[in-house]
């Protein structure tokens, strides 16, 4: 099983559970997320949705060789289902980085309404080294909570950072060890889930409001030029570098 879901104190968890490969995301593991997220925003006994992996890793990102298989061509490819899902989320999102967190996981976090990180976590935005570009709206709402010359050294160097970088970026709320983050995020997501749940949504909806359509806008653009980079011969030489384990090489292109 690579997404697994569980329901308890009107939380619903979305846990990436594929250890062998670091929690690396399908197109079949977006689906299920997208399909967990329809569902939790049509159920009355769920009133908060946190993501998680487990205390060593929470995602590896985009899976690589799925990606070089079968890049999506379209809107309704399913990660861009799962982008449409999180970003029109109405209900409080919640996260718990742990050890692992690259590309989309990264991007999800800033969709997110409350993120718990482990204090052993290693977020990363390789997007440039994957002759690729940003996603989820993460070049308007990066710069926007880091400032501009921060997420450029993310987004465009791909630089590594760990959880007390997160923090100063605000795309943390609070860093905890390791295995604690998971249980204390749970706990804040059932605190919400007993507060009077219209409340809750109008807040969040409120807090919300002025960024919706804006990234809207973004994701059009973003969508549209990832799509056609993923197909071009850098992000090829990039994929199939890091499935052969070497060191990609660039030099012949323009
Ligand atoms: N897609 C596909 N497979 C992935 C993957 C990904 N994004 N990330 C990790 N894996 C696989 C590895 O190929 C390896 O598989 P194998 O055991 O069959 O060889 C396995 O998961 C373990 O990964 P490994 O690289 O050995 O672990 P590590 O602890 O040394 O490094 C990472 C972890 C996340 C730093 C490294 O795997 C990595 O850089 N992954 C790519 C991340 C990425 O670029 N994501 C896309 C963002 S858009």
């Amino acid at each position: 099983m690579s997404v697994r879901i569980e329901c308890r104190d009107w939380v619903m968890s979305i846990v990436f559970d594929r250890p062998d490969k670091k929690n690396a995301i399908t197109a079949a593991m977006y689906q299920s997320i997208a399909d967990a997220l329809g569902a939790a925003a049509g159920s009355r006994d769920v009133r908060a949705v946190l993501l998680r992996g487990n205390a060593e890793c929470f995602t590896a990102g985009n899976d690589l060789e799925d990606f070089l298989k079968n890049p999506p061509h379209a809107e309704d490819t399913p990660v861009f289902r799962f982008l449409q899902a999180l970003t029109t989320f109405e209900k409080p999102l919640l996260a718990a980085p742990c050890g692992v967190a690259v590309g989309v996981g990264v991007t999800m976090l800033l969709h997110c309404d409350l993120v718990y990180a482990g204090d052993n976590a290693r977020l990363s935005l390789p997007f440039v080294q994957l002759g690729l570009c940003p996603e989820a709206a993460s070049s308007l709402l990066l710069p926007a909570l880091a400032g501009h010359q921060r997420a450029t050294e993310k987004l465009l160097l791909g630089e590594p950072f760990g959880a007390d970088e997160a923090r100063e970026l605000r795309l943390v709320n609070r860093v905890l060890p390791a295995a604690e983050a998971i249980g204390f995020a749970h706990a804040q997501a059932a605190r919400i889930a007993a507060l009077p749940p219209q409340a809750v949504r109008t807040t969040k909806r409120l807090l919300r409001q002025a960024w919706r359509d804006p990234i809207a806008q973004q994701m059009n653009a973003e969508n549209a030029a990832f799509r056609q980079l993923l197909t071009s011969p850098e992000a090829r030489e990039a994929f199939t570098a890091f499935l052969e384990k070497r060191k990609p090489d660039f030099s012949r292109f323009a």
